[in-house]
């Protein structure tokens, strides 16, 4: 390993592992010379070495270096739970190791080692040594193998004045009112294939539909009439016809759609929000960036928790190796078909229109995933509670007077 621990990043500053580890290693023979593993090249050759591990390591009771009498097997627990957890800290740092390629060390060792270790009675359970699993999750190969696109996406000129503060109302209006149709047929053919396995899993209409609160925004950007004041751009037409296309012929690469809007909503979209406000002056309430808004995950936190679950719910889509390709390459394309979108408004002429005032703000008039039917019940049993309480308070209180 001396070779890769030189080139690692995750070596930069020592040995993570043996520094979590410090104390318990001091009390392993096998260290006493120095690291068993600091030479090895390969899974492979870490497998060797930890079959040497001796039977004894099973016992419960053993002796230390310091001539202390130790419970081996909860201590060789202990250790591997260290190595998991440095592997994690490691993998959240510096992204996953292109050289071991699971979770931790201990993992990588499918299952050669692994079996040893079982062999050996030792404290493995049965979830300690997982499955046999493909290089990369799923959600990583998207991330990475479409990241350049993203990064031509982020780097359009329209998303340069964007971010500048450049672009008009008008501008910003006719961006709106053209992803308005992007989610109008997503929506719709998530719908119509909510039945499919795959497309079942990552559906989440509750947490996730922007359909009525774009519905929301564009009256209040257009006004009352806006249904007849927006159409879709050509770009947005060849972009819809893709996601129809898709959801009719091939449902399961919905799944690149669905990934890149969310997942973009949930990043680099709320930066464009927040921007758009600031611009325009919007008002408070949130009217005009309703679209980009999660009434399901208000908080950051929250949203970062939700983009792990939907990672999380990627990585375990039963998707065949082809499949998963054709979903990037798709990625791919949507990426393109957004930056062609781009180019389209960047040319959209200023036409002078200014944000409206600030509409009253009426219950009926914010969309239901905003305002839902839960906080509705909720008020209106507190509004009840709150008069039954003050009608018995007033009733006591005049029997008690009356009383006297
Ligand atoms: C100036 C514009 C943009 C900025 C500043 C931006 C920024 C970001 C950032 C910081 C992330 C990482 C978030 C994380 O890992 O939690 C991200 C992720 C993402 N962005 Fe963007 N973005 C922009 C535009 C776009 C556009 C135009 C799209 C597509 C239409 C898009 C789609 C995505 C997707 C799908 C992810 C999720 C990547 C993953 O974790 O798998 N972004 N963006």
């Amino acid at each position: 390993m001396v070779e890769a621990i030189r080139k690692c990043p995750a070596f930069e500053d020592g040995c993570s592992f043996s520094k979590r580890m410090e104390n318990r290693l001091n009390e392993c023979k096998a260290f006493k010379n120095g690291c068993p593993f600091k030479d090895v090249r390969t899974q492979k050759e870490i497998a060797e070495i930890m079959k040497t591990i001796p039977i004894s390591h099973h016992a419960t009771k053993g002796t230390a270096s310091s001539g202390d009498e130790i419970d081996i097997a909860a201590t060789m627990k202990q250790m591997i739970g260290d190595i998991r957890k440095t592997s994690f800290d490691l993998n959240q740092q510096m992204g996953k190791c292109p050289i071991f390629s699971s979770d931790s060390v201990v993992d990588g060792l499918n299952n050669e080692a692994a079996k040893v270790l079982r062999d050996l009675d030792m404290v493995l359970t049965e979830e300690d040594i997982p499955e046999e699993k493909s290089d990369l999750e799923f959600s990583k190969s998207i991330k990475n193998e479409s990241w350049e696109a993203h990064e031509h996406a982020t780097t359009h000129p329209f998303m340069n004045i964007f971010m500048k503060g450049d672009i008009s109302f008008e501008q910003y209006r006719q961006f709106v009112q053209n992803l308005y149709f992007v989610y109008l047929t997503l929506e719709s053919e998530m719908d119509r294939n909510a039945q499919n396995e795959i497309i079942n899993a990552i559906h989440m209409p509750k947490i996730l539909s922007r359909v009525a609160l774009f519905e929301n925004d564009l009256s209040y950007l257009f006004g009352e009439n806006w249904r007849s004041l927006i159409s879709p751009s050509d770009s947005i037409n060849k972009y819809t016809k893709r996601i129809q296309f898709i959801g009719e012929n091939h449902p399961e690469l919905l799944v690149a759609h669905h990934y890149i809007r969310y997942m973009g909503d949930l990043s680099g979209a709320q930066i464009l929000g927040r921007k758009a406000q600031k611009i325009f002056s919007l008002p408070e309430s949130g009217i005009g960036i309703n679209f980009v808004k999660f009434s399901e995950l208000p908080t950051k936190e929250e949203m970062f928790q939700f983009k792990n679950r939907y990672r999380k719910i990627l990585d375990n889509l039963p998707l065949s190796e082809k499949i998963q390709k054709e979903i990037i390459d798709e990625v791919n394309l949507a990426f393109t078909l957004n930056t062609d979108f781009f180019s389209e408004m960047v040319l959209v002429k200023d036409t002078n229109a200014t944000p409206p005032p600030a509409p009253e703000i009426s219950r009926e008039s914010i969309p239901s995933s905003n305002f839902n039917s839960f906080t509705n019940s909720v008020f209106v049993s507190l509004t009840i509670l709150g008069a039954i309480s003050a009608s018995l308070f007033l009733y006591y209180y005049n029997e008690h007077n009356y009383h006297q």
